[in-house]
């Protein structure tokens, strides 16, 4: 019977765009995911958005939206993203969802029924970036962010934490995995001896939360209504638990380091006084700097996924960070490491040994896998020897999260079978047609392409998509039908047929770092990355900002927040051509900076298309696709279009570089 695996990720709060210090954890959990997956266990991974409290109540106000808008638009950007990134969450959990909503209620009267409630006042210190009450006195900044906090007074309900403070210490001390790494395991043991005094659990000064059952001008502490999401996304609370009684408890809830405490102390406390299972494990990453500092949307240093993924793929994001990050450990952003890790490891690594073996395969066994030769030199013992190891020592990394050095371990065969290939020199051994050189060369193509084989294999749940297709060239078909589990030495299939042989991996330049970094820049103007330095140093964060009055827009205009939906961006034409029995349309292929995009725009009476080479035009960027005379169209040209006239295209009178955003 296979084995069941519940793996979690936070929530992400909904005040900014997602960055990718969320996209690590993700990219982490999904990896674990993916490998349990092969190994033909029951798996459920979970992620969502965590959307209520006053920060983003807040933080909508500032963008002069109501809450729910809000949220329903930051929302489906996570989604969206985790999308495009091929991330495969079975379930995400919106905390604005109905099931929810009705989940926090059951598990809140769960817990009060049981006597852990009671009724007070709170008067002492809150700090809204955190969601977090602070001991301290009035005027003191958050020691946790450093933010300043704020003065609250208000009538609330209290969790009696206290009474758990022995049986924590004891869960903490007898179940020495519940908190991983051990750094976090001793921080939390010394927060909890220290004494633990009862927790507010809800706030009455603002509505943006859960009623608190029969006492709805209480919302619920927006900690515990996060908190709950990993069971009501199973069904706690509802009329059908079979999720729950299934998946429950989670295997792993993984988490960043800045928020262990409310995961190892009150996360397990409300469990208890609930009558609930506690997690198997709660672990602990460590925080993705970036210009020396953790990224965050706060401090204005951070990168997107999106700039990533477009400009090297998703994989080699993936790659990057679990290779390059020590886990559990901080580890630093910059895009010369990514390239330069793209390059040695990927372009000339893997992919450089899969598109050598498999193209010699071709041109000296006709796309056929060759039979090796009984007779075995040393070196392709060790070889052999060297991948079994490899499988064995891979699986055991992986199982204790130590991907960096999984990855190193298998990139270890990697260079292996390079040197193995260089001194074996088979493309010496293909000019000879004797009987000896032919099995010589059959048995190191073989021997290079098994291990390319379990290579390829141990790095899918790292990058889904090039070993899929490295999979598929070797002709092995659809690798989610792998089980991990079976992988050993020597299952290549002699005369198995080769797919079509393609790089996976093609080298990026010096300019890739450029458009990276030229992609960032841009994208301040639209607010989604990086903030002008000057604001690094700003006193308050956006979040803690006091609220702005939501703008009110007459009838017939829109706001500089619809204008900024409309990429409009400086191109230039490099290809145009009449498309055949259209009159009106050309097909140009213009130059974004990032990416070179087909367009048909129908300036074909107005325009001979070799006057069109060079010029630079504004296009509409970000415009769906959709088809023209069959050629699909990516963006739209800005043109004037006088009533009855030929349309005349937008240009400039001073040289822009390509690629400008127009605003
Ligand atoms: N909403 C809460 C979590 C509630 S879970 C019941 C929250 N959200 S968050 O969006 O601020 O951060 C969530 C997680 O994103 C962090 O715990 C961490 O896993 C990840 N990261 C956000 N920034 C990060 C880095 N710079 N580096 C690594 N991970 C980061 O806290």
């Amino acid at each position: 019977m296979s084995k069941k695996f519940y793996i979690t990720t936070p929530i992400y709060y909904v005040n900014a765009r997602p960055h990718i210090g969320h996209a690590y954890t993700t990219i982490v959990c999904d990896t674990i995911a993916r490998r349990h997956r092969m190994l033909g266990d029951d798996t459920w991974f979970l992620t969502g958005t965590d959307e209520h409290g006053q920060k983003i109540e807040r933080a909508a106000q500032a963008a002069g939206k109501t809450p729910q808008q809000f949220t329903d638009e930051v929302s489906a950007q996570f989604r969206a993203l985790w999308n495009r990134m091929g991330l495969t969450p079975d379930d995400f959990i919106r905390t604005t969802s109905e099931r929810h909503q009705q989940g926090v209620q059951a598990l809140w009267r769960k817990i009060r029924d049981n006597g852990f409630i009671y009724k007070g006042t709170y008067t002492g210190q809150y700090c809204v970036s955190d969601e977090l009450y602070v001991d301290a006195e009035p005027g003191a900044p958050c020691p946790d962010c450093g933010r300043p906090t704020e003065t609250v007074h208000e009538e609330n309900y209290y969790f009696k934490l206290s009474a758990f403070q022995d049986r924590l210490i004891r869960l903490y001390t007898e179940q020495p995995d519940f908190i991983r790494p051990e750094t976090r395991r001793n921080e939390v043991l010394s927060f909890v001896r220290g004494g633990l005094r009862d927790l507010s659990i809800s706030r009455s000064t603002f509505s943006w939360g859960i009623p608190v059952p029969d006492d709805p001008k209480h919302v619920v502490y927006v900690w515990m209504d996060a908190l709950a999401n990993y069971i009501t996304a199973l069904g706690y609370g509802s009329n059908n638990t079979s999720k729950f009684e299934k998946y429950w408890p989670a295997d792993v809830h993984m988490i960043g380091k800045e928020i262990v405490r409310f995961h190892c102390v009150y996360w397990p406390a409300f469990l208890l006084a609930a009558g609930l299972p506690l997690p198997k494990s709660i672990t602990a990453h460590g925080w993705l700097l970036f210009e020396e500092s953790k990224m965050s949307k706060s401090r204005g240093n951070i990168v997107r996924a999106e700039t990533i993924v477009d400009v090297l793929g998703t994989d080699a994001l993936r790659y990057f960070l679990l290779r390059e990050v020590v886990f559990g450990q901080d580890g630093s952003f910059s895009f010369d490491a990514l390239v330069q890790r793209y390059n040695s490891d990927l372009a000339n690594g893997l992919g450089n040994l899969a598109s050598r073996t498999l193209t010699m395969i071709n041109r000296y066994f006709k796309g056929e896998v060759p039979y090796p030769s009984h007779a075995h030199t040393p070196a392709d013992v060790a070889i052999a020897a060297a991948a079994k190891k490899t499988i064995a020592d891979c699986g055991t990394l992986f199982d204790q999260y130590q991907f960096s050095r999984a990855l190193e371990t298998a990139w270890g065969l990697v260079s292996a079978v390079d040197k193995y290939i260089v001194e074996n020199e088979p493309w010496s051994l293909g000019d000879k047609q004797d009987e000896e050189s032919r099995s010589r060369l059959a048995t190191v193509l073989y021997t290079s392409a098994e291990a390319l084989r379990i290579v390829t294999a141990l790095a899918h749940p790292v990058m889904p998509d090039a070993t899929a297709k490295i999979w598929a060239q070797l002709g092995l078909g659809d690798i989610g039908k792998f089980d991990l589990t079976e992988l050993q030495w020597g299952q290549l299939h002699l005369g198995t047929k080769l797919g079509e042989v393609q790089a996976v991996f093609p080298r990026a330049d010096k300019s890739a770092v450029d458009r990276m970094q030229k992609m960032e820049v841009q994208s301040v103007g639209t607010g989604e990355a990086r903030q002008p330095a000057a604001s690094q140093t700003a006193p308050a964060s956006p979040e803690v900002a006091p609220a702005k009055p939501a703008a009110t827009i007459p009838d017939g205009k829109i706001s500089i927040d619809d204008f900024a939906k409309v990429e409009l961006r400086v191109a230039q034409v490099k290809t145009a051509e009449r498309v055949k029995g259209a009159d009106k349309l050309l097909r140009l292929e213009v130059d974004l900076g990032t990416e070179i995009r087909q367009l048909v725009a129908g300036i074909a009476e107005a325009y001979d298309p070799e006057t069109l080479i060079g010029r630079k035009v504004v296009i509409v960027a970000n415009l769906a696709p959709r088809k023209l005379r069959g050629l699909e169209s990516n963006g739209m040209i800005v043109a004037a279009s006088p009533e009855g006239g030929k349309p005349v295209l937008a240009s400039f009178l001073e040289d822009v570089p390509v690629g400008t955003r127009l605003k």
